[in-house]
């Protein structure tokens, strides 16, 4: 089955503890916690607090995206804070390859993100010691923008080097995620889908049915 992973980059932080408890209960897998630097992004989101936050009230995989640069100096704070994945963009440090060993010898899974401008090929060095790969749908940044229609190709793409070499790396998909744009996503093989604005603008006692009609 499809997992969802909701993003909470569109919450109101005033309600998040509320926030999380209804993605809990509304049949969530995992939660998507967007770190953005002002830096590696031109947007200033949270810090590792917000990841130790969310550890004390939900038992969920905590799914953290790092859009910062340089990645290295902060992972152990991640790590510390109680995240279950974190995924970064390689291009982004010097040293990915000592990045996903930290993260891998803490004990939890490693991922990377690949930027609408980078290709899958840039990064296959790394995909046998990673656990997700998130193909980015829009240019990271900030959450609302629209899908980028021409990226679902590293979708299949992925699935077939994955096929081929048997790793064992999950796909997700991250940025302007519909019930449109969810459908091409899974037809194109992908596992889990990130999801902000399309089901965090909703009334939270719908989130349930939205995230079953995504699935
Ligand atoms: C964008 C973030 C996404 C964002 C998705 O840089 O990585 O996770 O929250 O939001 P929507 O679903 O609104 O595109
Ligand atoms: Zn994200």
């Amino acid at each position: 089955m499809i997992k969802i992973s909701p993003s909470i980059l569109s919450a109101d932080l005033l309600e998040l503890e509320d926030e999380i408890n209804s993605l809990d209960k509304s049949g969530a897998d995992y939660i998507h916690i967007d770190i953005m630097d002002g830096h590696y992004v031109p947007n200033i989101t949270f810090g590792p607090n917000i990841v130790r936050s969310c550890r004390k009230i939900t038992s969920k995989i905590l799914d953290v995206h790092l859009m910062i640069k340089p990645v290295e100096p902060y992972i152990r704070e991640f790590i510390d804070a109680g995240s279950d994945i974190i995924s970064f963009h390689p291009e982004a440090d010097e040293n990915p390859e000592g990045i996903i060993e930290i993260i891998n010898k803490a004990g939890i899974n490693a991922g990377i993100a690949i930027h609408p401008n980078k290709n899958v090929v840039d990064f296959e060095f790394l995909f046998k010691s990673i656990k997700q790969i998130i193909v980015m749908t829009v240019v990271p940044g900030f959450g609302g923008q629209k899908f980028m229609e021409d990226q679902v190709k590293k979708i299949s793409d992925l699935v077939n080097i994955r096929k081929l070499n048997n790793f064992d790396f999950e796909i997700s998909v991250d940025g302007g995620i519909n019930n449109d744009t969810a459908k091409i996503c899974i037809d194109n093989g992908v596992d889990i889908l990130s999801i902000g604005s399309f089901l965090l603008s909703q009334d939270k006692n719908k989130y349930g049915n939205i995230i079953n009609s995504l699935r």
